[in-house]
């Protein structure tokens, strides 16, 4: 049979296989679908079968031959949270962190996020795309095929459909797939200092009617996240805002325990959210919630990393509840501006205590659950995308042991070689 490509001669082939069509979670973490002296053909940008060099050169003629040369063969990275698009930086926030000041501190003196706001409102949607498309090729070098981009520094109607704008049209310039999420309860805007149900009254009926109005002229799909936190939603807040999002037809995300166990990871799992993410100060009663429901994991290493804090997401709690972990960057201007899931991978292994099988489960099967595409990537499984990554070592224990060099030496978005 005539195929359009096969990569053959890889000393490892790492499947990462779904399930029974579902995320790796608990003690599954890790499965590594292994195939050394591997290959993997591929029809119409999809996988057709993977198996052994010799089985499939002898079963297949193909117009393309890769040869990867006894290296490592993993799925493309899905990066399930991203701040991805904003405007300017904050770099001197991060220098008034080292001398001494917290993150919500400056928040709550109007800088942070609002910070990004204000560059964000004042930016066209062609400056966010030409701001924004450097970061995705960094990120596409370290390996990412795949991300989730949220709005939430736009903070009115307007200004988060712009982002929503933005993020389409970057998806259009270049290959990493894009999946939006809408943010707008992101914080509270300092024209509503003080108010902060006004806002959410605002938040139920304008901003997120506008984003279903959105999605139905697009025919593209949301999220609607919530940063569930002392300082910007509470839980009541968050229960109002979700509940209203999911009449609307939007999937669910939180950002839930990162500084503070308010609740809201429980919360996620009550009301069905695929991901709940940050959860690095999650109640034991909230872990438990995980293991009993569908809702994953999203673990992001580089925040405390990125914030010098010490305390991380409890990885091992969570798959000792049974839960269903995926990793991501966070990548913002604020906490965490770091493109690269190799990172993630590293500081995963370190502080979060994840071997390097159950990282690149997390940062590849799982993660692609947590955007709700996990049938279509993820994985080198049959019938999936053909989002594959040659790395330029031999072995994926590399992965994570390694960091501050990138390892991705060929990146295939849908059978194509795009770097
Ligand atoms: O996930 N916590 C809320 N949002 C981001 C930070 C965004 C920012 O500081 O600009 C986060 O860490
Ligand atoms: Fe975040």
């Amino acid at each position: 049979m005539r195929i359009d490509l096969l990569i053959h001669s890889a000393a490892q082939l790492c499947v990462m296989p779904s399930v029974d069509g579902k995320p790796q979670r608990g003690a599954a973490l890790g499965e590594l679908g292994l195939i050394e002296d591997g290959a993997v053909a591929v029809v119409n940008g999809r996988i057709l079968e993977t198996g052994k060099t010799a089985d499939l050169r002898a079963r297949y003629r193909a117009d393309e031959e890769i040869d990867a040369n006894s290296r490592c063969l993993i799925p493309g990275f899905v990066d399930p949270h991203t701040h991805l698009p904003w405007a300017g930086d904050r770099a001197g926030e991060f220098e008034q962190r080292l001398a001494g000041a917290a993150y919500m501190e400056i928040m709550d003196a109007g800088g942070g996020i609002m910070s990004t706001v204000r560059e964000v409102r004042r930016a066209t949607i062609d400056e966010l795309v030409e701001a924004n498309l450097p970061r995705l090729e960094h990120m596409l070098r370290y390996g990412t095929t795949s991300a989730e981009c949220k709005t939430g520094y736009g903070l009115n109607t307007a200004a988060e459909i712009k982002q929503l704008d933005a993020i389409r049209a970057l998806d259009e310039r270049q290959p990493i797939e894009l999946t939006p999420t809408f943010l707008p309860a992101h914080a509270v805007p300092q024209e509503f200092d003080g108010r902060s149900d006004e806002y959410v009254d605002l938040i139920i009926n304008e901003t997120l009617p506008a984003g279903a109005k959105w999605m139905a002229e697009h025919d593209q799909p949301l999220f609607c996240d919530v940063f569930c936190e002392i300082g910007a939603f509470d839980i009541a807040q968050t229960r109002r805002i979700l509940q209203k999002a999911a009449d609307l037809g939007f999937a669910l995300k939180v950002h839930a325990d990162e500084f503070e166990g308010l609740g809201g990871t429980k919360l996620a799992v009550e009301l069905g959210a695929i991901s709940a993410d940050h959860l690095v100060c999650t109640p034991d009663e909230d872990i438990a919630a995980l293991g009993a429901g569908d809702t994953i994991a999203v673990g992001l290493p580089g925040t405390p990393f990125g914030l010098a804090h010490s305390e991380y997401t409890p990885a091992r709690q969570i798959l000792a509840a049974n839960g269903t972990l995926a990793l991501a960057t966070d990548c913002n201007p604020g906490t965490t501006w770091n493109e690269s899931m190799q990172m993630v991978i590293a500081l995963g292994c370190r502080y979060m205590g994840l071997t390097q099988a159950q990282a690149l489960a997390a940062a590849t099967l799982n993660a692609a659950y947590a955007i709700g595409r996990g049938d279509e990537i993820g994985s080198l499984e049959a019938g999936k995308q053909a989002d594959i990554l040659i790395l330029s070592v031999p072995d994926y224990r590399q992965l994570g042991y390694r960091y501050g060099t990138n390892l991705v030496e060929t990146i295939i978005k849908k059978g194509k070689t795009v770097s």
